[in-house]
């Protein structure tokens, strides 16, 4: 990278007050407490209420993260959303968002899907353009309303997921704290594990016969949860390598936060103590890009993570798209 080092001022994270839990998922469902938190570590999620949009729960997640990074959103020159539940499919998130923080009208402002992998996509991305030195302060969000895209009658996929946000602003380092590296990976012959088929996939399914609620979120959940392990673990390997720091070097893994048996099984894999890493799965469920940033802010504000400290998030997705960064505080 560049001779700039950038690093992550602050974070910020919003999730809705309304909180579903599994005891009243399995009345409307076929399931139960005992099955989901067994086989996900998942005891409740947020729900969006009819204003919570994907933009304001950006928003509201970005306004904490300026405070904390100590500037004002007149400062901050670009905006990038991740997400796969924009509120519209045009204009992006991040307009709507710049329009309610009242960032300036200089600023570049564009949403990014990589699902799952949207935030580190999304740190990748800002980095490497505040790196080229022609933006100062980036403005990351990944921001989610999965309820809209969830079959609430399909007890597969509705109870792993939830809603909320989480946001990041970046710029030019002030101390040790710097983003050391990231690295990006997808596997699109994977894609249709996990994706929410639309028009054209929907009348290829139709001529052979099959139907589902269109779309809401279809996951071959086995092949998906091997995928996950491999490629989170594989992520983790290569970054650390690269880099040629010791996975016991690291002070906090903070993983997308799917599945707590995932996240168990990468830390066998990496020869991790369970506290090596923060989850906070339990009470949010699977936020999508929302679920790494938001775990972040909460990490930071609980002290988990701490000045000095360096972090390794890890990421996996529909796509399949995967990623690692490595970040000093
Ligand atoms: N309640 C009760 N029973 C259920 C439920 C439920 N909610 N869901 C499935 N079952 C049943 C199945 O019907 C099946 O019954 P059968 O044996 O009679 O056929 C049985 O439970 C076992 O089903 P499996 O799918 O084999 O269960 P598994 O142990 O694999 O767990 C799970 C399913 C939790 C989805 C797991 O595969 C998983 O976590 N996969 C990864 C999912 C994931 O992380 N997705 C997101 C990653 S990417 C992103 O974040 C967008």
């Amino acid at each position: 990278m560049g001779s700039t080092a950038i690093a992550i001022l602050g974070t910020g994270s919003f999730a809705p007050a309304q909180i579903l839990t599994n005891e009243e998922l399995s009345k409307r469902v076929d399931t139960s407490d005992e099955w989901i938190f067994s086989r996900t570590g998942i005891r409740e999620r947020h729900i969006a209420a009819a204003d919570e949009t994907t933009a304001q729960m950006a928003a509201a997640a970005a306004r904490i993260a300026i405070f904390d990074a100590g500037i004002t959103a007149a400062e901050i020159d670009l905006i990038i959303v991740a997400t796969v539940t924009p509120d519209m499919p045009m204009p992006s998130t991040a307009c709507l968002v710049q329009h309610q923080l009242g960032v300036l009208s200089h600023a570049a402002c564009f949403d990014l899907n990589a699902a799952c992998s949207g935030f580190i996509y999304a740190l990748d991305t800002a980095w490497a353009m505040l790196s080229s030195g022609r933006y100062r302060h980036a403005l990351i969000i990944g921001a989610e309303r999965m309820s809209t895209i969830v079959d609430w009658e399909d007890r597969t996929t509705c109870v792993l997921f939830g809603d909320g946000a989480g946001a990041v602003v970046l710029g030019p380092a002030r101390g040790t704290a710097q983003i050391i590296g990231t690295k990006l990976y997808a596997e699109g012959a994977h894609a249709n594990l996990l994706c929410i088929p639309q028009a054209g996939y929907n009348l290829v399914e139709a001529a052979l016969g099959r139907q589902h609620r269109p779309r809401t979120i279809k996951m071959k959940g086995r092949e998906i949860f091997k995928n996950a392990v491999r490629e989170m673990e594989q992520a983790a390997r290569e970054i650390l390598t690269h880099h040629q720091i010791d996975a016991s070097e690291i002070d906090c893994i903070i993983p997308h936060q799917a599945n707590l048996r995932i996240i168990a099984a990468i830390g066998q894999h990496l020869k991790l103590p369970p506290e090596r890493f923060f989850v906070n799965l339990e009470r949010y469920g699977n936020t999508s890009a929302a679920s790494i940033p938001l775990a972040l802010d909460e990490a930071r504000s609980t002290g988990r993570i701490k000045p000095g400290d360096t972090t390794l998030l890890i990421a996996f997705g529909a796509g399949l798209t995967y990623g690692s960064a490595l970040v000093r505080w």
